[in-house]
C-alpha cells in the first residue's frame, strides 16, 4: 500500500489566525492543503474566495488542493491556476461538458479532479476516468464541515477502485467529509489515497499532534 496522504481542510481553520494555522500545517506531517470554495448556489453555503486563497498560497508550502463547490467552474480555471492551485477539483454535478473542463484544467498545468456527491453513481465516471487525476468521493453532502461520515462511502471506494483497475487509470481516490481517527485506517485499507480532515484536525486541542497521530495510524 502506498502512503496515504493527509489533507487538512482550511475551512475549519481559525480565519482570524489564518497564517498561524497555515504555518501549523506547513510544519506538520500533513501532505496537502485542502481548500473548499463554495458559491452559495451549488451548495447552500458561501466559504471564501480568491483574496483569501491568495493569502493562503503566500504562506502555504505544500500542495494546494482546491475543491470547487461552484456552478460553471470553467469561468475560473485560469484564475485558480494563477493563484497557485496545484489540483483543481470540480463537481461532476456542476459540469455540463466535464471532458472539456478536465482538458482546460490540465492545459493550465494543474491536476484535474472530479468530486461526486454521495448520491452520484461511480459508473458515471466510466468514460472520463482515464482523464481524471483525482476523484474526490464526498462522504458528506457538500457545503459544511463537521458533518457525520456516510458509511456507504466504503462501497463506493471499492467500486471506484475496480473501475480504476479495469480501465488501467492512474487516479487518486480522495475522501472528503467526516474523516476521523475512527475511520481513517479503514478508509486507507479500502483504497483511499488522500484523506481530507477539517474539524477533526483544527478543532482538536493540539492539531499538530492530531495530524501526527493520524500519520502513525496510517503507517
Ligand atoms: C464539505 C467540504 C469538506 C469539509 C470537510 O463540503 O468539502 O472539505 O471541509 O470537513 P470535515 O472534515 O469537518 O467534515
Ligand atoms: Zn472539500
Amino acid at each position: 500500500m502506498t502512503k496515504t496522504l493527509i489533507a487538512p481542510s482550511v475551512l475549519a481553520a481559525d480565519f482570524a489566525n489564518l497564517q498561524r494555522d497555515i504555518e501549523m500545517v506547513n510544519n506538520s506531517a500533513a501532505d496537502w492543503f485542502h481548500i473548499d470554495i463554495m458559491d452559495g448556489v451549488f451548495v447552500p453555503n458561501i466559504s471564501f474566495g480568491m483574496p483569501v486563497l491568495d493569502a493562503i498560497t503566500k504562506h502555504a508550502k505544500k500542495t494546494i488542493d482546491v475543491h470547487l463547490m461552484i456552478v460553471d467552474p470553467d469561468r475560473y480555471i485560469k484564475t485558480f491556476a494563477d493563484l497557485g492551485a496545484n489540483n483543481l477539483t470540480v463537481h461532476y454535478e456542476a459540469c455540463t461538458h466535464l471532458h472539456r473542463t478536465l482538458q482546460a484544467i490540465k492545459a493550465e498545468g494543474m491536476k484535474a479532479g472530479v468530486a461526486i456527491n454521495p448520491h452520484t453513481n461511480i459508473d458515471l465516471l466510466e468514460d472520463t476516468i482515464n482523464n481524471i487525476d483525482l476523484v474526490c468521493l464526498m462522504s458528506v453532502n457538500p457545503g459544511f464541515g463537521g458533518q457525520s461520515f456516510i458509511e456507504n462511502t466504503y462501497a463506493k471506494i471499492k467500486r471506484l477502485k475496480d473501475l480504476i483497475n479495469r480501465k488501467g487509470a492512474n487516479t487518486l481516490i480522495e475522501i472528503d467529509g467526516g474523516v476521523t481517527d475512527k475511520n481513517a485506517k479503514q478508509l486507507a485499507e479500502a483504497g483511499a489515497d488522500v484523506l481530507v480532515a477539517g474539524n477533526f484536525v483544527f478543532r482538536s486541542d493540539n492539531p499538530t499532534k492530531t495530524i501526527e497521530d493520524l500519520r502513525q495510524l496510517l503507517a
